[in-house]
């Protein structure tokens, strides 16, 4: 039985949400390596400072339940990060993988926002209040990161690939 009542349903994804910022971490300073423009590279590294605040708050709310922190294969953020080895693999360093990249590290957020979003407000419906306000917190920065992302995307990153093209012997300025 994966679920018998909210409080089980919780857990699960306490351990989805977990399972997420570890692999994030860890899997960050690769991303981090293959990008080219100094101001994704500094909002990455955020990203990756905010990921260890982030499951110390969970294990907290797992303190806080009484039980031993647990992760549950998140494969979401699994599928994205087997992606970003495909497109540093195949797309030369070049602006036009920066754009692949902040894709993805919104696609991240957003699976993040998500979890958080459902763990937050279940939480409030059981009346953990603590456990919500530490998860409420965690969600509106990621959501906070994940608009700054798009902002950087937008006005920054997105308008520097206009032009370039992949080439297998390396990069090309139309
Ligand atoms: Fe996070």
């Amino acid at each position: 039985m994966l679920a018998e009542n909210l409080s089980d349903l919780f857990q699960r994804y306490l351990e989805f949400a977990y399972d997420g910022e570890q692999q994030i971490a860890k899997e960050m300073p690769r991303i981090i390596d293959a990008v080219s423009a100094a101001h994704l590279r500094t909002a990455f590294e955020h990203s990756t400072e905010q990921c260890g605040t982030h499951a110390r708050r969970i294990e907290k709310v797992f303190a806080c339940l009484d039980r031993a922190a647990a992760a549950e294969t998140n494969h979401a953020i699994r599928s994205i990060m087997s992606e970003s080895e495909k497109l540093i693999k195949h797309i030369d360093r070049s602006p036009l993988l920066d754009t692949a990249l902040i894709i993805l590290a919104n696609e991240l957020r957003h699976n993040e926002i998500v979890l958080y979003g459902a763990l937050a407000s279940l939480a409030r419906l059981q009346g953990w209040g603590e456990i919500a306000g530490l998860l409420e917190q965690t969600l509106a920065e990621e959501k906070a990161a994940d608009e700054a992302l798009t902002n950087l995307a937008v006005n920054l990153i997105n308008p520097e690939a206009v032009g370039f093209q992949n080439s297998p012997h390396g990069v090309v300025i139309i």
